[in-house]
């Protein structure tokens, strides 16, 4: 064990690739295996994700991240490996989880309303009742009296809000996060990730995001797996055990930075 294993021992446990968390999933990836021609992205990886956790994936750019929720959401084929969703095995988590990107993806001719309650739409849900729900959210989530505002009219910060209200739309136990703040400034993306914290806490959400933010990371974590480059493997599992919402003046928290840094390091 190294030395800041040692120093937090209380704090959160170090747990190798082939120690994963045993205990009850919703999600299980054994032995995922994607080629693109001659790449290998992934080679028999292997995720475990808990109820109600929030499990953050950080690794060097490149390493798969966004192949692996391509896998994971059935966008992309996988070659070999195994999907298991609440114990049951599946191809994909496509019909499960709602997956929520960098690019807000809102459509530019509808009102942020429209764009919240487009799940709903396809879906067929009744129009009314999705309608409460989405007033009821952008009020939530601070857009009120933004309803009928465009997309191009409204800030970044607001422009993912909206997308926040769209991902709660759905009602999916998992919510699949790539890299959903990292086009924001820092204040903006810092008021977001307390939102994020809203989606597990009150709204019982599981979340699985990618971020390449180390700080980010630290302060949104149940779960922080560090991910090596391409193929890409776990190369270091840790459990925060810490209450949200966190600060990073926290020594614990400034000693697991730098070690997530020099463990990231090893690999460019
Ligand atoms: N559809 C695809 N066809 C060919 N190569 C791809 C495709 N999608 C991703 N890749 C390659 O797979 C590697 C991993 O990409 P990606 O999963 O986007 O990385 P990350 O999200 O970790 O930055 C990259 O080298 C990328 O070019
Ligand atoms: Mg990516």
């Amino acid at each position: 064990m190294d030395a800041i294993a040692k120093n937090h021992s209380l704090s959160f446990s170090l747990l190798s690739e082939h120690n994963t968390n045993k205990g009850i999933s919703i999600l299980r990836v054994v032995n995922l295996t994607k080629r693109f021609d001659d790449l290998t992205i992934l080679e028999n990886f292997n995720l475990t994700v808990s109820p109600n956790g929030f499990t953050v994936l950080i690794g060097p750019s490149g390493c798969g991240k966004s192949t692996l929720f391509d896998l994971l959401t059935g966008v992309v084929p996988k070659d070999n490996g195994a999907i298991t969703w609440n114990q049951h095995r599946v191809d994909h988590v496509g019909r499960n989880a709602a997956y929520m990107q960098q690019k807000d993806l809102l459509l530019p001719w509808f009102s942020l309303l429209e764009n919240a309650m487009l799940p709903a739409r396809i879906g067929k849900a009744d129009r009314v009742k999705s309608e409460i729900k989405a007033r009821g959210l952008f009020e939530r989530l601070g857009l009120a009296g933004f309803e009928n505002y465009r997309p191009d009219k409204v800030s970044g910060g607001m422009r993912q809000r909206c997308a926040l209200v769209r991902t709660l739309m759905f009602e999916y136990d998992l919510v699949l996060l790539d890299e959903p703040l990292s086009a924001l400034d820092a204040i903006t993306r810092y008021s977001l990730q307390s939102l994020l914290l809203l989606l597990q806490s009150d709204f019982g959400k599981s979340i699985l995001m990618i971020t390449h933010d180390i700080e980010e990371a630290l302060l949104l974590a149940d779960e922080l797996i560090v991910l090596t480059s391409a193929p890409m493997r776990i190369r270091r599992r840790f459990t925060l055990a810490s209450p949200k919402p966190r600060r990073m003046n926290d020594p614990f928290l400034i000693d697991l930075k730098e070690h997530v840094l020099e463990l990231l390091q090893e690999d460019l």
